[in-house]
């Protein structure tokens, strides 16, 4: 079997972003350029996924023995809630040691890096229930951000400790469809996007587009810099979607400020009897004693923060959200384009007529002014989720549809 064969497509982050073939050689030059690589069709790829899965469905098997699975779709109608949360950060644990040797046999003999480089200690099982089932156990699920929970447009080298030179290697261990993907927004490649208060999502007024998603098969693998603006697609299939993450830098990952830092692995002692090397130069860097250090201030800054609200409370004003609005357009010369009507209310054009809904999505409050109409539908940027312009319904039933005004136009 030849390790490196494979289809291999590019997306650069200018438009029109299709998918144009890559050579092997370049693959990594265009990743750090901010291109987004789609390697389909490789055996390698394929076998690693066989053996992952093996590993996951075997440990299931062992701790229920009445579920033999052979792919992870139907994982959902097999365990639920806190089962399933469990399930899934045993998975993390046990298969960690795998992904680790995946990832560095990635980079050195798929992709014939024969330098030394870097590979991130945190490897990410992530497995997306169908949306309706994740409504059911929200209380369970919602704290597992990335695992359990779907994500928000977010770059990874915000609040997540990782260089920007950071690589992220994201591989579909099953099915990925069109309604359970990941979503890139490739136009946000290279802009400033001021850092947001919660760290894990953009402001949730930031300008966004139209995303970028893939459908994919078991062994696909998406590689991409850190510093691509990526959300999750929300899972409107009816299928659990399973998909595991692994990082590396190339260069010496620096961490991107005291406040953030992670430990990291030096690719060459990945796996081998000298293993305990491998993290030691991470662990005494001057980024995790800074870190270390910086933490520790933190936490006495919340002691002092504690006792002060205790002892000498104070009152704050009001926090007042600041709104971009859309001076008033001729949306008679622009249908399908959406426009703010004021600052909880959006207009679009259409066919049919003028229709006013709702300027934030009921899913987690995205602003579908930053939304886009395709097919008589509206669509949130942030999950992708579609509403019916006809009657303010989701592909989603445990979403509460938009309340639709209608102008129908005077014939
Ligand atoms: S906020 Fe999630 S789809 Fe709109
Ligand atoms: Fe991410």
């Amino acid at each position: 079997m030849l390790v490196n064969q494979a289809k291999i497509t590019a997306i650069s982050p200018q438009p029109p972003y299709q998918e144009r073939s890559c050579s092997l050689e370049e693959v990594l030059s265009r990743v750090q350029q901010g291109e987004i690589i789609i390697i389909r069709d490789s055996e390698f790829m394929k076998e690693k996924v066989q053996q992952f899965n093996q590993i996951a469905f075997d440990s299931i098997h062992k701790s229920h023995p009445d579920i033999e699975l052979q792919s992870w779709k139907k994982l959902h109608l097999y365990l639920q809630g806190e089962q399933l949360l469990g399930i899934n950060q045993k998975i993390n644990q046990l298969t960690e040691p795998f992904l680790l040797q995946w990832a560095k046999e990635f980079v050195s003999d798929f992709l014939q890096y024969r330098d030394r480089f870097y590979l991130y200690s945190d490897t990410i099982v992530r497995t997306f229930v169908p949306y309706q089932v994740f409504a059911e156990n929200q209380s369970t699920f919602l704290p597992h951000l990335g695992t359990l929970q779907l994500q928000s447009p977010h770059r990874d080298s915000w609040g997540g400790g990782f260089a920007e030179t950071a690589i992220n290697l994201w591989i579909a261990t099953d099915e990925v469809s069109l309604g359970n993907s990941m979503l890139f927004y490739p136009q946000q490649w290279g802009k400033h996007i001021p850092l947001p208060t919660a760290i894990t999502h953009i402001e949730r007024n930031h300008p966004l587009e139209k995303p970028l998603r893939f459908a994919l098969q078991p062994g696909d693998t998406l590689l991409f810099s850190v510093e691509h603006l990526h959300s999750s697609e929300i899972n409107t299939t009816e299928d659990t979607r399973c998909a595991v993450t692994m990082r590396f830098s190339l260069t010496f990952p620096q961490s991107p400020s005291f406040d953030q830092w992670r430990s990291w692995y030096d690719s060459r002692w990945v796996s081998t009897r000298w293993k305990w090397l491998a993290q030691a130069r991470s662990h005494f860097s001057h980024a995790h004693i800074g870190y270390r250090l910086k933490n520790q201030k933190k936490r006495w800054q919340r002691i002092k923060n504690h006792l002060q609200n205790r002892f000498f409370p104070q009152t704050t004003p009001e926090k007042t959200e600041s709104l971009n609005i859309t001076p008033n357009v001729d949306l008679k010369a622009h249908p399908h384009v959406i426009k703010i009507k004021d600052a909880r209310t959006c207009v679009v054009n259409t066919e049919d007529g003028m229709i006013e809904f709702p300027r934030y999505c009921p899913h987690q409050g995205g602003d579908l002014a930053q939304g886009y109409i395709e097919e008589g539908k509206l669509y949130c940027a942030w999950h992708n989720l579609a509403f019916d312009l006809e009657t303010g319904k989701p592909n989603c039933a445990a979403i509460p549809p938009l309340s639709l005004k209608k102008q129908i136009p005077n014939p």
